[in-house]
């Protein structure tokens, strides 16, 4: 157990404190251009402070958000009125997380397929996150679905990553977010979809049970079983939320302290949707499923924002109520309606 054990299992916990989820705002560089391209805006250095500044001192936002996640970028850079990013969220009651792999990168031998890459030199650059104030981390591996993909191999080599960051995470007193994404992109059907998620997740708890990381000190943040976004005939709502609950029952932990979704290219309403079927039809589940979104969080914000400092104030009003809905989600408690009021 790691000596940070105490806190380790209390950051844990606050990351997923009822109705609360994490806003994912740790778009890579190449990311973030992609999308500033999308409300036409240059992808300066200013820009991303100024796109970044909204999002974290958005008043209120504490309510819903128990924490964020920053890029190496962000967590150096500072609040207009100069507080440093990470301060600004400490002082809000949110608690600072970083992006530690070094992105997904194309997998030798294996065509069409990816492996994160970032694990040499990590354990130095996490004693210096947790300096800057980084309670928690996130590294992301990718899965992809194909003509005959995912190979074991890849699911294998991902999972050995992610238990090797996980276990590197605890030993300085960080919660890893071990994030297995099976992308959303194909023309797969949701079965599929459940089967890969299955075979990854069995995998990844394998690897991290081996690499002796601490479940307990683990979040798991996953895709839900939703079909690819190209396949003809799309699962429905219930049928997400119930094959997404069967997949999670089937190979995740007890102890693990709680599980966190990510959009993967859902639209905004379809995710909180989704999220808010789970906890409707499931109140008993070992652990409590709560949000991790990066787009479904922000598109709607960065749309009104556009990049001028004028549509700040209305797009905190838009950013705040996705974070209200899926707050809301997390409880069960979210309706449609709440789109027509807002
Ligand atoms: P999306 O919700 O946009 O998929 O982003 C979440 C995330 O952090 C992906 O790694």
């Amino acid at each position: 157990m790691s000596k940070f054990a105490a806190q380790l299992e209390e950051t844990a916990k606050a990351m997923v404190a009822k109705g609360k989820g994490i806003l994912a705002i740790d778009e890579s560089s190449p990311t973030i251009k992609k999308r500033f391209d999308s409300i036409k805006i240059e992808s300066t250095e200013a820009n991303r402070r100024a796109y970044r500044d909204l999002l974290i001192t958005a008043r209120g936002g504490n309510q819903y958000i128990s924490g964020m996640i920053l890029f190496d970028e962000t967590i150096r850079q500072s609040t207009s009125s100069g507080v440093p990013f990470p301060k600004a969220l400490i002082d809000q009651g949110i608690m600072p997380g970083i992006k530690v792999d070094a992105g997904a990168k194309d997998m030798a031998g294996h065509p069409g397929e990816k492996i994160s890459e970032g694990l040499d030199g990590l354990r130095e650059r996490l004693a210096e996150y947790r300096q800057l104030g980084a309670r928690f981390a996130k590294w992301r591996a990718v899965i992809t679905i194909g003509a005959g993909i995912p190979s074991a191999a890849c699911i294998e080599a991902n999972a050995h990553a992610l238990a090797r960051y996980a276990a590197l995470c605890q030993e300085a007193g960080i919660v890893p977010m071990v994030e297995p994404e099976t992308l959303m992109d194909a023309d797969n059907t949701a079965a599929t979809c459940y089967d890969v998620t299955e075979r990854t997740l069995h995998e990844l708890f394998n690897q991290l049970y081996r690499q002796n990381v601490a479940m307990e000190h683990t979040i798991l943040k996953v895709n839900m079983v939703v079909s690819g976004k190209k396949c003809p005939t799309q699962a429905g709502v219930k049928e997400v939320a119930d094959q997404t609950v069967r997949c999670l029952l089937n190979t995740v932990p007890a102890s693990i302290p709680g599980i966190v979704f990510l959009s993967g290219g859902q639209s905004s309403a379809l995710a909180t949707e989704h999220l808010n079927a789970m906890n409707a039809a499931y109140k008993h589940l070992p652990w409590p499923l709560s949000f991790s979104y990066g787009r479904a969080l922000q598109e709607d914000a960065l749309k009104t924002w556009a990049g001028k400092s004028e549509n700040v104030e209305a797009a905190t009003r838009v950013l705040l109520h996705r974070e209200k809905c899926n707050s809301l989600a997390c409880l069960g408690k979210y309706s449609a309606d709440m789109e027509k009021a807002a």
